[in-house]
């Protein structure tokens, strides 16, 4: 008998404020249009003034738990993907911890921005698989509006706020890619990357600081870089392109979620794209997706998926698991 860390439960929670593309136009030299067909996105949810990333976390969580029918005091820790977290230290993940109550448990918060989500699965399946704990939340989400330079047309309009929250629980398998649960991981950074995305504050600086990309050259990078990563998890797992029933892909831009999905010889009605609606949610897009999908009946239990995702660092990665 294999240890496999199966997802048990799912939920997310987007912001009240819908802002759509035609509201850039009356601030920026930008249209409805070109954000539409150079990124996919229609519109995004943006945090209400005071509304912190651990907030919408715990909302996350507390669907992703109700939909697991689990109570806060059954799980054994958070992990919590963010980039943007309420304040440098302590992590958002301890401040979820105590607004569900939980009186026992690990908290702690991983960043690896737009990978994020990657990094906290495999991290958690790590805990499960070593036997640490037997049940985690999973959470990304950020307050990505708090970062933006309002007057930079070239980054303002393709992010968004959001949370998504994922319940894995350790459940035996037989060792083999027909089991449920992450079935396989793929991770990878490169830190000669890091002007193409960051944030020119921290620290270092004494501000927050604004987000920063050259998109272009990003582009280049993430539509190679993600075929790659996916391919090489769905090798790791014993498995081919033609078993994934689902990508679940990182939601940055639409022309590099089709990109990637043609390189894997994927078609698109196998791809869940949630892009249109929420922008790029960075860390929180993959649950978000993978939310959306199930709440939609796209995702059924023992579909294949694979979720990818770049970002700043860079960082990189991809995740193989059967639902
Ligand atoms: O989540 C982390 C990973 N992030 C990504 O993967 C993002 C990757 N990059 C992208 O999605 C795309 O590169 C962008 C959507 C950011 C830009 O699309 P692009 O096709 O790479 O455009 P570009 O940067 O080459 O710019 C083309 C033109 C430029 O004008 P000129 O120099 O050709 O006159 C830009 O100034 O589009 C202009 N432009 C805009 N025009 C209207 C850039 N932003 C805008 C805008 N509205 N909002």
């Amino acid at each position: 008998m294999t240890v496999r860390a199966v997802a048990r439960g799912v939920g997310h929670y987007l912001p009240e404020k819908v802002v759509p593309n035609a509201e850039f136009e009356k601030t920026l030299d930008t249209s409805d249009e070109w954000i539409r067909t150079r990124t996919g996105i229609e519109r995004r949810h943006f945090a209400a003034p005071g509304e912190t990333t651990s907030q919408m976390a715990e909302k996350a969580a507390r669907r992703a738990l109700e939909d697991a029918g689990l109570k806060p005091g059954d799980i054994d820790g958070i992990v919590l993907a963010t980039s943007t977290p309420d304040l440098t230290f302590p992590s958002a993940a301890t401040m979820v911890q105590a607004a569900l109550g939980m009186q026992r448990g690990f908290a702690f918060d991983v960043q690896a921005v737009c990978a994020g989500f990657i990094y906290a699965l495999a991290t958690a399946n790590a805990h499960i698989l070593c036997g640490q704990a037997e049940r985690l939340l999973v959470i990304g989400a950020e307050t990505f509006s708090r970062i933006l330079d309002w007057e930079d047309r070239s980054t303002c309009v393709l992010f968004g706020d959001g949370a998504g929250a994922l319940v894995l629980e350790a459940a035996e398998g037989e060792g083999t890619p027909d089991d449920r649960g992450i079935l396989s991981v793929d991770l990878n950074s490169d830190g000669r990357f890091r002007d193409m995305l960051y944030v020119d504050g921290g620290v270092s600086t004494g501000t927050t600081g604004k987000l920063r990309m050259q998109g272009n050259p990003l582009f280049r990078q993430a539509v190679e870089k993600l075929a790659t990563t996916a391919h090489t998890a769905l090798e790791r797992a014993g498995l081919r392109p033609e078993d994934v029933d689902w990508i679940v892909p990182h939601q940055a831009n639409l022309r590099i979620i089709k990109a990637t999905a043609q390189r894997m010889n994927v078609p698109m009605d196998h791809v869940i794209v949630t892009v249109q609606d929420h922008g790029n949610t960075s860390a929180a897009s993959i649950p978000l997706a993978l939310s959306v999908g199930v709440r939609n009946g796209q995702i059924k239990r023992g579909d294949l998926l694979v979720t990818e995702a770049i970002g700043g660092g860079l960082a990189w990665g991809s995740v193989v698991l059967r639902w």
